[in-house]
């Protein structure tokens, strides 16, 4: 079995979409295996690229000019699902990043089994995006996509601490706030397999949130931070604007968010 670090880069590396996330879950499962038995297996060190590896398509558009579509027609749940699929793309990406970028930092085993484990949850996601995608007809790429989907981890690349703080602390957890509504859309067409699929990647998001709200407290302790504080300053030196209510409180504060690390940051300092 190659090293851990080797392992993410290799991910990294790949462009086309349904072969990264089997690569990823490949991977996914050696490790485990290898974790099952009782190992301890090497992280290693690689060269991670400051960008991952993309497919062709989708192009990758400015926010402003991806058009916009209606939730209520069936070209606006694809174009929906669509974003969520290359959201997903990107996550499998951004927590193969973080096993290959920080190796520098010394970390217990339980850090690695937690990022494995969903790294291949969003190999998942993006997945079950791209069936219901194919289902309707569309496929991943044939939409335009958000660029700047990787610039949380191109501001966070020297940063470990700031990483935890703005990808799943501020981003992810940013999910568990819009998910419940996207549901709600696909409920009222009657679209089974999109809500399926979507009450299965609200499930596990929660972890994902949890995963980075864990080992932030961690490194914080081991630097003696207050958590807090620390999220504070991590947050408004790496994340672009303001946190936008309403947040999923109930969600949040199962993944080990309290109200006071976000509220504070709905206003600009
Ligand atoms: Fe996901
Ligand atoms: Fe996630």
């Amino acid at each position: 079995m190659i090293a851990l670090a080797q392992m993410a880069e290799n991910v990294l590396r790949t462009a086309d979409g349904r072969e990264k996330t089997a690569l990823s879950h490949k991977y996914a499962a050696e490790w485990r295996a290898a974790r099952a038995a009782g190992e301890a297996p090497e992280i290693g060190t690689s060269n991670p690229p400051l960008r991952p590896a993309r497919p062709d398509k989708p192009e990758l558009l400015s926010p402003r000019d991806v058009p916009h579509r209606k939730p209520g027609s069936p070209e606006g749940r694809i174009a929906l699902l669509h974003a969520v699929a290359h959201i997903e793309l990107n996550a499998v990406d951004l927590h193969w990043d973080i096993i290959a970028r920080f190796t520098d930092v010394k970390m217990p085993m339980g850090f690695y089994d937690d990022w494995v484990s969903a790294a291949d949850d969003e190999s998942k996601h993006f997945n079950l995006m791209c069936d219901c995608l194919e289902a309707l007809g569309s496929h991943y790429g044939a939409l335009p996509a958000h660029a700047g989907m990787w610039r949380a981890a191109e501001d966070t690349v020297d940063d470990f601490m700031g990483r935890l703080a703005v990808v799943p602390m501020v981003l992810e957890a940013r999910g568990l706030d819009v998910t419940p509504n996207m549901i709600q859309v696909f409920k009222s067409a009657k679209a089974t397999q999109a809500v399926d699929a979507l009450e299965v990647i609200y499930a596990e998001e929660v972890a994902h949130v949890a995963y980075g709200s864990k080992w932030f407290h961690f490194l914080c302790g081991r630097h003696e931070l207050d958590p807090k504080e620390a999220f504070h300053d991590l947050v408004r030196t790496y994340f672009h604007g303001v946190l936008k209510p309403p947040f999923n409180e109930e969600k949040r504060a199962e993944a080990g968010i309290p109200p006071d690390f976000y509220w504070p940051l709905t206003e600009s300092v």
